[in-house]
């Protein structure tokens, strides 16, 4: 037996100002998206700003139903859209904010399993990294990619066996 030990790197800032700009930009995208989410059932209202290498940013928030199931996450939304309308367009980053009734969540928003295999999926695409920036009131997370939030992953080469 072989003990193994991946190791996660990512920032954390304190404060929103101390980001690059174009970052802020991006943080401010999905806040502002985020209170056009459609989110009845849950009260829980998220946004997803992404920016593509062309300097682009596509927006999208979460989509509830009443069938629980069918509705959408918003970063799946966002990028959906986003390889749905550019698709020779690589993805540079994305931004995620989430808000209860209080306003801005706390603790930096962590996604789904599945929007980060969405991810995955979009940097694998175009062979390009994607920034991830996860917003919160008390401190925002930048990871450099999606191996940060999903290691161990099942990827394109996993179906070669
Ligand atoms: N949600 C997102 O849109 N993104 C996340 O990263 C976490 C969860 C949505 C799904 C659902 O509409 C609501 O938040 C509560 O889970």
């Amino acid at each position: 037996m072989t003990q193994k030990e991946i190791t996660i790197r990512f920032q954390e800032y304190r404060n929103l100002n101390d980001l690059p700009e174009d970052l802020v930009n991006l943080i401010e995208a999905a806040r502002s998206v985020s209170h056009k989410a459609w989110s009845p059932y849950s009260g829980f209202c998220v946004g997803a700003a992404v920016k593509l290498t062309n300097g682009m940013i596509t927006t999208g928030n979460n989509q509830e139903n009443a069938a629980y199931p069918s509705g959408l996450c918003a970063e799946r939304t966002a990028l959906f859209y986003a390889n749905a309308n550019y698709p020779e367009v690589a993805v540079e980053a994305i931004a995620v904010s989430a808000r209860h009734k209080k306003g801005l969540v706390s603790e930096p928003v962590k996604p789904c399993g599945s929007c980060r295999q969405v991810m995955l999926e979009t940097e694998t695409r175009f062979n390009h990294p994607i920034k991830i920036v996860l917003d919160g009131k008390n401190s925002i997370y930048v990871l450099e990619g999606i191996d940060c939030l999903l290691p161990l992953s099942f990827r394109a080469e996993s179906l070669k066996g």
